[in-house]
């Protein structure tokens, strides 16, 4: 027995107390076996990333588009290629211990699903789920299998963002009146359609059908739906606010503690059947936590160049809101999160002494191989990043019955009173495609 098998076999005897079972049976040689879903775009990235881990090895990568290998085959030869993540699984079977979700929005959660049934690690982009009901679910199955997850908003173990996170919890502006976040774009910005344009030939490359998977059949058109563009409809992306809410709520989340909003309600502009509003705003209230300044802490999101008040976060002149991130109001002063950059303190008159000592960052993607090696917890696992998604989703639902304010019973998963909004929460599925409840 080698070295590196012999510490691997160590290590895990040590964390195996209250980690999967399935681990030792599947993979006893010293490198995680990974196979990854969607291999370009920002699955490339994820990859890559993923692949420069020392103890990470690739058993497989499926894409619906035969052209979108090129990238990953260059950088990683001779990994077997599938088109259907369903027949890599059952190909590849107690082979593989992990997964990399990368495809669109609408697929994560039908894929992240059957992954964790079958006892497997899972890494999902964000948001981490089309619907408030699968990120529910995901969380859940992730509890149920005793795998090791991570969502894919990596800014969330960068430095500025733990930097920011570190500030507020040490109390640098006093407990927190109220956040506004905001992101410029727009949530229909990448087409600028309000409805599925003609139809159009199939690339040979691509399978459509299975690319569709959960989703309603609809013809094919170019440059509206792949690659990138799925993001502005409602049958396939979030919108600007599943886009970057998880990123830019995450230092909101993980600094203030939160979890499950009371209530939420939204305004927009441009909202159609097809794709989503080309601006809004949702209103958030959650529970007050330690780090608050009251029992309630609201919580506002702009889009779409819609801004918070600048006044609110007592800048000096000549300085102006990021162009995208949060305002933290604190009882003794301001703190701007830019998305992605350093945080900064006001007004500056008061902090001008301050020194704000930089975190440094940990890896992401690391941090994820690791866990599921040894045992050790990531910190945007999905019993973190099931709430958060869930948080965002809900700002969606809340967006399609614009001015009303939705209570929100997260323990039964209801928004009492409104039935028209409750439809929202969970998707229906195309025939073969059902994700079933965590039993
Ligand atoms: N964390 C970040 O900073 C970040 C940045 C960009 C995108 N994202 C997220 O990454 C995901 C992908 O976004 P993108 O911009 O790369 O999209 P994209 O459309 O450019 O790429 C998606 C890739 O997945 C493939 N694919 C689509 N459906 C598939 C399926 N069912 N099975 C296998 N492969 C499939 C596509 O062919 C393509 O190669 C999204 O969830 C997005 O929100 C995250």
């Amino acid at each position: 027995m080698n070295t590196s098998r012999r510490t691997f076999l160590k290590t895990s005897a040590t964390a195996l107390l209250g980690f999967p079972a399935v681990l030792r049976a599947q993979n006893l040689n010293s490198k995680l076996q990974i196979v990854g879903v969607g291999c370009d775009g920002k699955g490339f990235s994820d990859l890559s990333e993923i692949g420069s881990h020392a103890r990470a090895q690739f058993v497989g990568f499926c894409d619906v588009d035969s052209n979108r290998f090129t990238k990953i085959d260059q950088k990683f030869p001779g990994v077997p290629r599938f088109a259907d993540f369903r027949q890599m699984f059952s190909k590849l079977g107690t082979g593989v211990d992990a997964v990399v979700v990368s495809t669109p929005d609408h697929m994560h959660a039908a894929i992240a699903m059957e992954a964790m049934r079958q006892g497997k690690h899972v890494y999902c982009q964000k948001p981490l789920a089309h619907s408030v009901w699968e990120a529910r679910q995901l969380r859940l199955q992730a509890a149920k299998s005793r795998v090791r997850t991570q969502m894919g908003n990596q800014i969330h173990s960068a430095s500025e963002y733990r930097t920011g996170v570190k500030l507020i919890r040490e109390g640098v502006i006093g407990k927190i009146l109220a956040v506004h976040s905001w992101q410029r774009n727009s949530g229909n910005g990448h087409t600028k359609l309000s409805a599925p344009p003609a139809s159009a030939p199939v690339p040979e490359s691509l399978n459509w059908d299975l690319w569709l998977g959960v989703a309603p059949q609809r013809d094919f058109a170019p440059d509206v739906y792949h690659p990138f563009k799925w993001r502005d409809w409602q049958e396939f992306g979030a919108g600007t606010m599943g886009d970057f809410g998880c990123h830019i709520l995450d230092p909101v989340f993980t600094a203030l503690g939160l979890g499950s909003p009371v209530s939420v309600r939204a305004d927009n502009e441009g909202l159609n059947a097809h794709t989503w509003p080309s601006a809004e705003t949702i209103q958030y209230v959650f529970p007050g936590t330690k780090y608050t300044a009251g029992s309630t802490l609201p919580v506002t999101w702009y889009d779409g160049g819609r801004l918070p008040n600048p006044a609110l976060a007592k800048l000096p002149p000549g300085v102006e809101l990021a162009k995208a991130g949060s305002i933290f109001i604190g009882e003794g002063g301001v703190l701007m999160q830019p998305h992605v950059a350093m945080p900064q303190l006001f007004p500056i008159e008061k902090f001008s002494g301050f020194t704000i000592e930089k975190q440094p960052a940990s890896n992401h993607y690391h941090a994820w191989v690791d866990a599921a090696l040894t045992g050790t917890e990531t910190s945007d696992n999905f019993e973190y990043a099931g709430p958060l998604t869930e948080a965002v989703l809900l700002g969606n639902v809340a967006t399609r019955i614009p001015g009303v304010k939705l209570e929100w019973d997260s323990a039964a998963m209801r928004l009492p009173g409104h039935p028209e909004a409750e439809r929202f929460l969970r998707r229906s599925y195309r025939e073969g495609w059902t994700i079933q409840a965590v039993g």
